[in-house]
């Protein structure tokens, strides 16, 4: 089924687990990630940055996702990443998409809460879920980084009245992972993540997944994390094997041979992820 994030995030709160969000740069990577999924019986999440979006079209990735959705019976939702103006989000919510985030991060705490709840009320009146964020995720992200200066972790009484005021479905927190960190490895703060999570009562977002030691996912997942970002991981891995596939390619041969690896590539990884994000082998969603 296609479901939003809510549906998502409910099931995973029901089973202590939490749902992989995975970031797709081409619409090449949809198929094998929503594939991955199915074998596993967990939904998924399939996100896209704003950019990405309109270089495939909104409507185009809401088409397939919705289709293989219905027609391999998997639950999908379609969520547009670190949106950070409302006409892109009214673009994506009018085409289709499930699940939107507001990225207010940058924002003064009383504008990113009044931004956010407009997204909220707009979003809302078509079933379609919202992810805010409060603090300041570090790392690159689209290009855009984001230095440890500039770096704000979240704050729990913060974070408890935004969720509170806005009324979001789910919440990113900053507690010391990095977009796009894909080199080395971050130590999370779970003593602040558990801070948030005992007073904050929505389900609560990582950013920066590749760069998390899967020793941490389990804490994380008894902590409130219900959606886990990864991106760089797939990206480098797809970029990396098309390296090599197109390097000795004849000019003339079927596409399929170059892309399938890189496919085959994304699959197995998203394939890992959601059994560690199950948190338990038995579990099936
Ligand atoms: P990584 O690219 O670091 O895995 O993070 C993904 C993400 O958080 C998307 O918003």
């Amino acid at each position: 089924m296609y479901i939003n994030l809510k549906q998502a995030t409910e099931k995973a709160e029901e089973l202590n687990c939490t749902i992989g969000a995975f970031n797709a740069h081409n619409l090449d990577m949809l198929p094998p990630m929503i594939e991955a999924a199915k074998e596993s019986g967990s939904p998924i999440i399939i996100q896209t940055s704003v950019d990405t979006a309109k270089y495939i079209g909104f409507k185009t990735l809401v088409n397939v996702a919705r289709g293989i959705a219905e027609f391999d019976l998997v639950d999908v939702v379609l969520h547009l990443d670190h949106a950070k103006n409302f006409s892109d989000i009214k673009q994506a919510i009018d085409a289709g998409y499930s699940s939107v985030m507001f990225d207010g991060s940058s924002l003064p705490l009383k504008e990113n809460i009044m931004k956010t709840k407009a997204v909220v009320d707009y979003a809302h009146k078509f079933d379609v879920s919202v992810e805010g964020e409060l603090g300041i995720i570090g790392g690159t992200e689209e290009g855009v980084t984001i230095d440890g200066a500039e770096v704000m972790y979240t704050e729990p009484e913060d974070a408890k009245y935004f969720a509170e005021t806005t009324n979001v479905d789910a919440l990113a927190v900053a507690i010391g992972t990095n977009h796009g960190q894909f080199k080395s490895k971050t130590d999370v703060n779970i003593p602040l993540l558990k801070k948030i999570n005992n007073i904050v009562n929505t389900s609560l977002v990582i950013h920066g997944g590749t760069g998390v030691k899967e020793e941490h996912v389990p804490e994380l997942i008894d902590n409130g994390i219900r959606k886990f970002n990864v991106g760089t991981e797939l990206l480098v891995t797809w970029t990396e094997e098309a390296k090599k596939c197109f390097s000795d390619t004849k000019v003339n041969k079927s596409l399929r041979h170059n892309i399938i690896p890189c496919n085959d590539a994304v699959k197995n990884i998203v394939s890992q992820k959601i059994n560690l994000f199950m948190n338990k082998d038995s579990v099936k969603l």
